[in-house]
């Protein structure tokens, strides 16, 4: 047991570290438990209550709560004392730079913007669309974002124009920011030209854009009238104070990969989503004050949002913005060099950068030019944390390395190993066991528990806890029918999974069209309409295959209109780059095989399912409903892989 005292009511509360007692008290005396939690948050109007149910199934948490979260992720600091410690640190191993941001310089910065912001017309309620890569402009864009009440909409640097468009279309932003361009290993890419298709395509040219300039990219062309530059704007700006917003007022939008090509506008609130994360910096990472923290992620995912963002900076912690890769910006020590230049306590990464590094660096020698002594855990989320990857990096690195698994939609773990609470070791393999709030069951197609071991659906019990989703942007039918509907008094997750004798959860896949490369979720649907685009394709199935690096790689399959006479390499080269060109490079589609037939169920359905375990070598099962059988022994023949690879798969 330890104290804590609220910085709002001045209240003592007796503050249990223990996981078992903290789970339990959240889900008996949820109003108690979340209450208190929100003590951690510096609020206009401290909440008196904390759920309320009436919408339900759609719940709204602190709904008397007023505060602005760029405050608290800020300026709180400055005021307790903290405006000369770093913030942010920025760290670019593609430009082999370094800049730090104090408290009070980024609170300055950011209430520059904000200013810039409003006097383009941006006000409480709006939205503001964030295109840009991995460089500090991009945290500040979305602070000053939330300093005026505003929603942004984060979209990820490696989208496409039609993916930005779709974005646009849907959040209809009062402006949007950019930089000129990002850079990756192989290209650099001029972002421009891209804003500027994705605003044609949505019918929103008129829309002001704020552009950074760096250096070596392309100024807008002539003619974009509405577009201005940072640089300049910032140097007459007038700063703008935080805003009040209720705390069920909406903080951002993220789009995520949903099971058609349509993406979910996943909303999240202001003030659950401060309370929760920093909840979670204490409780699960064990963050506080002063401590460093680095989320090797990119902005434009929930990780980054979280815990790039957000998260570190509700902590008054020092985050760290990379700009860079695992391997090859310069080689597989970058990590190791990262840890030690800025004294990492925590790193945060996807299980596949950690796949990148072994497999560079087998035996981890890059590690002994670097020392790393300041860190104290690793985590990993983003897919599955494999045995093999868990015990190689635990080895090399001797210290806690932590699966947690979590979603866009739920915004922090909804299973993790708590550090900063006492008592639950870890399991090789296995997430550990559900977050405070989040009421997990295992259910059968029926909705009924099952057993102890036994695989079924991942399902949690309504309401969720705070920070997590609360709607889908403008559409409330389509969230409840998403992740509503399939089980009674439940969120269906997606994935599917057990919990062994202890309550150790082991995740073992998606019950949905969604893959996950390199982590980065994907929908396969989304791949599928591009492909069914082209005028050779009579139908088509995108997979997801498994891959050593990747986790995952989507492969595709097409049947061509009968009497379509075109050469295999030039169609296979056409589809990748479609998919390339509507979705995106983070796609990673390069893989098409043409077939026969695909096999279905005579209602119609494509058996992917099917499919993928033919192609990755597993046993399958034909599903007796199965519309001609001689399909299977078809495909059998074409995808059964030979030394681990599918076996006429195409690979340009
Ligand atoms: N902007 C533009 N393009 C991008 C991009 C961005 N922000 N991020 C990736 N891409 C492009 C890459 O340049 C690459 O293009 P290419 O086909 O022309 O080479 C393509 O998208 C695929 O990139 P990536 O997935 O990064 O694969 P890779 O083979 O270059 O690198 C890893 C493999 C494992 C090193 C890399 O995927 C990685 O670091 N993954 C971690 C991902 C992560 O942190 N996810 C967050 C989840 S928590
Ligand atoms: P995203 O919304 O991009 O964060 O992707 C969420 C999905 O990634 C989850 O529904 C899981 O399928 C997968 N995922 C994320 N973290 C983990 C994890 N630790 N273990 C297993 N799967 C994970």
């Amino acid at each position: 047991m330890s104290t804590i005292t609220s910085s709002w009511t001045g209240l003592i509360f007796m503050v249990t570290k223990n996981y078992r007692d903290s789970y339990t008290r959240s889900l008996e005396t949820p109003e108690e438990f979340w209450l208190e939690a929100a003590g951690r948050i510096s609020w206009t109007n401290p909440p008196q209550r904390a759920l309320d149910s009436s919408r339900a199934p759609l719940y709204d948490w602190f709904p008397d709560g007023v505060l602005n979260t760029s405050y608290n992720a800020l300026d709180r600091h400055v005021a307790e004392g903290r405006g000369g410690q770093d913030a942010l640190i920025y760290d670019s191993a593609m430009l082999g730079t370094q800049e730090r941001y104090s408290y009070a310089e980024l609170t300055d910065l950011v209430a520059r913007f904000a200013g810039v912001l409003r006097s383009q017309g941006v006000g409480k309620g709006d939205r503001v669309v964030i295109y840009m890569p991995m460089i500090p402009e991009a945290a500040i864009a979305m602070l000053a974002t939330a300093r005026l009440g505003a929603v942004h909409s984060v979209v990820f640097g490696g989208f496409a124009p039609k993916e930005l468009a779709a974005r646009i279309r849907d959040a209809s932003p009062a402006a949007v920011v950019t930089a000129s361009g990002g850079i990756e290993p192989s290209r650099r890419i001029e972002y421009l030209p891209a804003v500027a298709e994705a605003l044609g395509l949505a019918g929103a040219r008129d829309t002001p854009v704020l552009v950074k300039a760096r250096e070596g990219f392309a100024a807008p062309a002539a003619g974009h009238a509405g577009w201005l530059d940072w640089d300049t704007e910032m140097a007459t700006a007038t700063p703008a104070a935080p805003v009040d917003v209720k705390a069920t007022d909406p903080l951002y939008i993220l789009y995520t990969s949903g099971t058609t090509g349509a993406p979910k506008g996943v909303v999240r609130d202001n003030g659950g989503h401060a309370v929760a994360l920093s909840w979670t910096l204490e409780n699960i990472y064990d963050i506080g004050p002063g401590d460093i923290m680095w989320t090797a992620s990119d902005v434009g995912w929930v990780v980054g949002h979280s815990y790039i963002v957000y998260g570190p900076l509700l902590a008054g912690a020092t985050t760290v913005i990379y700009e860079g890769k695992p391997v090859g910006t310069p080689d597989a020590g970058a990590f190791w060099r990262v840890i030690q230049d800025h004294k990492v306590n925590v790193l945060f990464t996807a299980p596949t950068a950690l796949r990148a590094i072994r497999k560079a660096d087998p035996e981890a020698k890059l590690l002994d030019g670097y020392d790393i002594s300041s860190l104290r855990t690793l985590f990993a989320a983003g897919e599955r944390l494999d045995t093999d990857t868990f015990h190689w990096a635990s080895r090399i690195l001797g210290v806690p390395v932590v699966d947690h698994w979590w979603q866009t939609e739920t915004g922090w773990a909804i299973c993790a190993n708590p550090r900063g609470l006492d008592g639950m070791p870890i399991k090789a393999g296995s997430p550990s066991v559900p977050m405070p709030g989040f009421k997990l069951n295992i259910v059968d197609g029926s909705g009924a528990d099952v057993e102890a071991g036994t695989e079924g659906n991942i399902v949690l019990a309504l309401p969720l806890p705070p920070g997590t989703l609360t709607t889908l942007w403008g559409n409330d039918e389509r969230y409840i029918s998403s992740y509503l509907q399939a089980f009674e008094g439940y969120y269906a997750t997606g994935d599917s999974g057990y919990r062994d004798e202890d309550g150790y959860l082991f995740v073992m896949g998606r019950t949905d069209d969604i893959i996950n490369v390199a982590g980065h979720r994907l929908s396969t649907g989304a791949m599928e309409q591009v492909i069914g685009q082209h005028p050779a394709v009579a139908e088509c199935a995108v997979i997801g295959l498994a891959d050593p690096l990747k986790g995952q790689r989507p492969s595709g399959y097409v049947v061509l209109k009968s009497g379509v006479d075109v050469p295999e390499e030039i169609l296979v080269k056409d589809l990748i780059a479609l998919v390339r060109r509507d979705i995106g490079a983070v796609a990673d589609f390069k893989h098409v095989t043409v077939v026969e037939a695909l096999p279905k169920t005579r209602s119609g359905k494509i058996l992917r399912k099917t499919m993928r375990q033919i192609a990755d070598g597993e046993d399958y099962v034909v599903p007796s409903t199965i519309e001609d059988a001689g399909v299977i022994d078809q495909l059998v023949g074409t995808l059964r892989p030979a030394a681990g690879r599918p076996g006429q798969s195409i690979v340009p």
